[in-house]
């Protein structure tokens, strides 16, 4: 764990240049605007550094290299693109290229603004020539206009007489991290001068997505001596020259616009990007600005969360809401969620199972209707791409097997213990249509859509299991579940249980609508060739599925076999073998019980309904233990079920391991990038675990409590067009609806109705 950054309702905090986590930093003081984003690289390119500047859909395909090629494999994996570093600016005194290195610091702040998207950073330069400069800079990436980038520089000479020379670059000459042989995947095109703005264009290898980015860069404070624009194949600037005296400062305003084949024609790239910049020359930097930072205080009057008493946790769910909304803003289905966002290059940028299993919770409850919809209909758009990759494994029939790890539809990833085992990914497809349909009670998707992805995924687990003789049951070799510390297994309960849920819950959404739309329901069944000697083998799998049990535990096993295993609970080993994954050997930890995140217990948040709690509980008395979460998805399920079982210290270390993951860099990979996806689940930690928000007959419902070191929390959520408002303090819950309806809930047990008037409930009733 670091405790670097200060801790604050509203922001984040670094005071003081911490040179040997600046990479943890640039991580965690990303912003972006769900279409670009980038990490907080300094604009002067010092220090220990992964550059990164992401838009969302462009992508390399990179050719799968593996030891061992496995039958199956995709052929590529998709790479998230470093693209064009808008941000960079090259100080020059007297000529000479000013390179900043750690001890030339002082009287460093670097501040994200969760309130208002925007990073600012202030520090002393002193050259090894002892002339001493401030630096200030500010920047952001505009939400109302996704294609803008602007930032605000500027330099005040403390003991500095001379030549300044500022250098404002849109730099295409940019390398992942993750290539191989130092290989750009970037081609150039064009690099020149549009009237006073600058501008370069690349297009991507293979892939042929082509990029503009045009900036103009204005001098807001300062006399300027001398104005040049370098051109080179991949790198434009403008170049100001000024004379600097002791006391004077020189500031500069650079508005970038990004353009891409993602949404505009290749051709009009150009045109865009002006017609973008001219749109905003007028109102400038100023008006920009003031438009984002509306925008955001819009945003987080839909979702804050607050709590009193507890400046970490407060810090820690604001700091997750924030990187939620900068990653996915949901105007667009090709678009999803990749569990870094816009934070680094780890997972490539891709879509997992993070988006349907964690994340739509979130956006249902904070985003527009269309937001979770678009989220649903992307696994819609690929249905066909999932069926070849079922038909390429050697299924058939129209079953279909969605990518463990995708960017258009594709599968990606290249560990045959993943690609082809950890096959779970399918049923969280299918429980967010349930969850989707649950949540907003229309089955206007489910209907239209969502049977198709529905039948497709029941056809898949119909040829996946197999008749086992000697157990009289069918069962699912070969797996992985979602503990990704067991490969290979027999009988993953979780996986197997899900299967026999998404056949149930299909037939059932089937007979449903053959009430409600038997013309709709007929044209489903022709169209996707339903028979009833089809139902009649789900139903056999469903009646004698096969489900792991330790009879004299009575515990439901994640896997067969389990028991077998030397179970030594985790506080028992020693801190410096942890995180496992960085200490020990994969095969030592594929032996041990140890268990990377959630699997039985996820299965037991999803079908919470199938348990009761004295199962639960044991439960999770056993697994919790043996738990080490060595997965940033876990900790939010183990929040949400130490809730519901009035653990509440427990729920409470959980909430803070999530909230606070990156922020403190529980896991020590935050360099890598955030944990995007697992942010949704801390928000889950608190509104589905200490709020017990849950839908039951068809109705909101809550069983809240309120942590110890808390004073009062508060949340806010849409629901079915309308918005209520729900505090928890020590003594009661207040609940409000902000909107004109009235909404029948369910609170700890009791059925009301919420009007117009504000309810309030005695808390210890
Ligand atoms: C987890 C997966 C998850 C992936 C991306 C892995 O470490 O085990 O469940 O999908 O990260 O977040």
């Amino acid at each position: 764990m670091k405790n670097y950054l200060e801790q604050h309702p509203w922001k984040v905090i670094e005071n003081g240049y911490h040179p040997e986590h600046n990479k943890i930093t640039e991580s965690i003081f990303s912003l972006g605007n769900g279409y670009m984003g980038h990490r907080a690289n300094f604009e002067e390119g010092f220090g220990d550094t992964m550059q990164g500047s992401y838009l969302a859909g462009i992508y390399y395909p990179d050719k799968t290299k593996v030891g061992w090629w496995k039958n199956g494999y995709p052929e590529y994996f998709a790479k998230v693109l470093n693209a064009v570093n808008w941000i960079g600016i090259d100080l020059f005194i007297n000529d000479e290229r000013l390179t900043i290195k750690p001890d030339h610091i002082s009287d460093f702040t670097r501040i994200l603004d969760m309130g208002k998207s925007i990073l600012s950073r202030k520090m002393t330069v002193t050259t090894d020539k002892e002339e001493v400069f401030i630096i200030e800079s500010e920047r952001f990436c505009s939400w109302n206009r996704k294609e803008i980038g602007a930032l605000k520089y500027k330099v005040s000479a403390v003991n500095f007489s001379g030549k300044l020379t500022i250098k404002s670059n849109l730099d295409f000459d940019v390398y992942n991290q993750d290539s191989n042989y130092d290989e750009q995947f970037w081609e150039s095109r064009d690099s020149g001068q549009k009237e006073d703005f600058i501008y370069v264009q690349s297009y991507t290898k293979k892939t042929l997505f082509e990029v503009q980015a045009m900036a103009s860069t204005m001098v807001k404070v300062g006399t300027v001596l001398n104005k040049q624009i370098a051109i080179k194949d991949k790198v434009v600037s403008h170049v100001f020259d000024f004379n600097l005296t002791d006391g004077q400062s020189i500031e500069i305003e650079k508005i970038v616009s990004i353009a891409s084949s993602f949404n505009h024609n290749k051709e009009t790239l150009l045109k865009v990007n002006q017609n973008n910049l001219e749109d905003i020359l007028a109102g400038g930097y100023a008006q920009l600005k003031s438009e984002h930072v509306n925008a955001w205080a819009d945003k987080w009057s839909q979702s804050d969360i607050v709590i009193n008493g507890d400046v970490a946790a407060q810090q820690g769910i604001r700091f997750n809401i924030f990187h939620l909304h900068q990653t996915y803003s949901g105007d667009d289905a090709r678009l999803n969620i990749g569990p870094k966002g816009f934070t680094g290059e780890k997972y490539g940028g891709s879509t997992y199972w993070d988006t349907e299993a964690y994340c739509l919770p979130f956006f249902l409850s904070n985003a527009d209707a269309e937001v979770s919809r678009n989220l649903l209909m992307y696994r819609h758009n690929h249905l066909d791409k999932a069926i070849e990759n079922a038909e390429k494994l050697g299924f058939k029939d129209g079953a279909a097997l969605y990518p463990m790890v995708t960017m258009n539809g594709e599968e990606c990833h290249n560990e045959w213990e993943i690609t082809f085992e950890e096959i779970h990914r399918n049923g969280a497809i299918a429980y967010a249509i349930f969850d989707y349909t649950r949540y907003t009670d229309s089955d206007e998707y489910l209907n239209n859509y969502g049977i198709d992805v529905l039948v497709a995924i029941s056809r898949f687990w119909a040829q996946r299991v197999n008749w086992s003789k000697d157990k009289e049951a069918y069962v699912m070799l070969g797996i992985t579940g979602p503990n990704e510390y067991e490969n290979n297994v027999n009988n993953n309960w979780y996986t197997n249980y899900m299967a026999a849920w998404c056949l149930r819950y299909t037939k059932e959404c089937l007979d449903s609508l053959s009430e409600t739309n038997p013309q709709l329901h007929e044209k489903k069944v022709a169209g996707l060739k339903l028979s009833s000697d089809e139902f009649d083998q789900w139903k056999k799998i469903i009646d004698h599925m096969y489900y792991p049990y330790d009879m004299s535990n009575q515990l439901i096993l994640q896997q067969d076999g389990f028991m077998d295993k030397e179970l030594i609970p985790v506080a028992e080993l020693d801190e410096s073998i942890q995180p496992l994954h960085q200490h020990w050997s994969w095969d030592r930890i594929l032996r041990s019980c140890y268990i990377k995140q959630a699997d039985v217990l996820q299965g037991m948040y999803f079908f919470e309904d199938d348990f009761d709690n004295h199962t639960l509980e044991r439960h999770f008395r056993f697994y919790e233990p043996l738990t080490v979460h060595e997965s940033s998805l876990s900790p939010c399920i183990h929040a949400i079920l130490a809730s519901k079982l009035g653990m509440k210290e427990k729920a409470y270390e959980m909430y803070l391991r999530t909230a606070r993951l990156d922020l403190d860099d529980y896991n020590n990979d935050t360099e890598d990038g955030l944990h995007i996806t697992s942010m949704a689940g801390t928000w889950m930690a608190i509104v589905k675990g200490f709020g017990g928000m849950r839908i039951e007959n068809k109705a909101l419902s809550f069983n809240p409590f309120i942590p110890e070191q808390w004073e009062s929390y508060s949340f806010k959520l849409s629901f079915r067009g309308q918005r209520i408002s729900v505090k928890v303090t020590k003594e009661n819950m207040e609940i409000e609806n902000l909107d004109q309806g009235s909404l029948h809930l369910n609170i700890r047990g009791k059925e009301v109705v919420l009007n117009g008037e504000p309810l309030k409930f005695a808390y210890n009733e």
